[in-house]
């Protein structure tokens, strides 16, 4: 996969992206044949145990972001620029963002923000790194907005979404995600952009859909947001799986010669 390509399945085939943070996830995405894998900076969150992607930095974008490129095959790669690596001053901006290309081998990077980062993408894109944008809920902002409550639900937000969209566009992203907005909303900016958008809790009319992949395989259940669909319930079989264990070792069932040399 790559960028062009993935520009060119607007309209034509949704766009599947999945977060993954290590080797073993990005294999198992990349296995099942997802077409963008992000390495998130919600790693803060789901890796970490912090209560926020605030923390979260540079350092620790590009030791997670290699990893998943040792276990991805086809997906294109998409890294998260972290809080304070882009919010600065553009060329800050350019410098981290070419870093975190040069270290990894990844795709592409990904900021939060509309218009007031419309020259930071500028000048990222310039310097020939490919930028996905990210509108409505933009997590890194949580200590302006105070909750992960859906953003765009009134007039002035939602207008100030479409236009920023039009901007970032404009600045020359390659794709948009619209996290937590209504659905007529992401339905708005997704006919008013020519990039695909790629929605988190934004509903079914945009271009692709994102989920993290603790949330969707049922391995995080610190909290549910009401966007998040489970497909598996992993923590709860390894628990089990974990329990079986402990009880086999201290009664001396395990292990067996099956699981021994001679
Ligand atoms: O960090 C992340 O996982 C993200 C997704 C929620 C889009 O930005």
């Amino acid at each position: 996969m790559n960028v062009p390509q993935i520009v060119a399945m607007k309209d034509k085939e949704k766009i599947s992206m999945l977060t993954a943070y290590d080797y073993t996830s990005a294999r198992i995405a990349d296995e099942a044949g997802i077409d963008i894998i992000l390495v998130g900076d919600s790693l803060g969150m789901v890796m970490q145990g912090k209560t926020s992607t605030i923390p979260v930095t540079v350092d620790e974008m590009i030791y997670h972001a290699k990893m998943v490129k040792q276990g991805t095959k086809n997906a294109l790669i998409v890294v998260d620029m972290p809080f304070m690596s882009y919010q600065a001053d553009y060329v800050e901006a350019v410098k981290n963002a070419g870093k975190i290309m040069k270290e990894t081998g990844c795709d592409a990077v990904k900021l939060e923000g509309g218009r007031e980062f419309a020259v930071t993408i500028n000048a990222i894109v310039s310097a020939g790194i490919p930028v996905m944008g990210h509108l409505g809920l933009t997590p890194q902002s949580i200590n302006i907005f105070g909750s992960y409550k859906a953003r765009g639900k009134n007039e002035k937000e939602a207008k100030k979404i479409i236009e920023d969209a039009k901007y970032i566009q404009e600045a020359g992203v390659f794709s948009i995600v619209l996290e937590s907005v209504p659905k007529n909303l992401a339905k708005k900016v997704t006919q008013s952009v020519s990039v695909p958008t790629i929605g988190i809790g934004a509903g079914v009319h945009t271009d692709g859909q994102v989920l993290v992949f603790h949330d969707m395989l049922g391995l995080f259940d610190d909290f549910k947001p009401k966007f998040v669909k489970r497909y598996a319930h992993l923590k709860k079989e390894a628990v089990e799986a974990v329990k079986t264990y402990t009880k086999e070792v201290k009664e001396g069932s395990f292990p067996t010669d099956e699981h021994s040399y001679e």
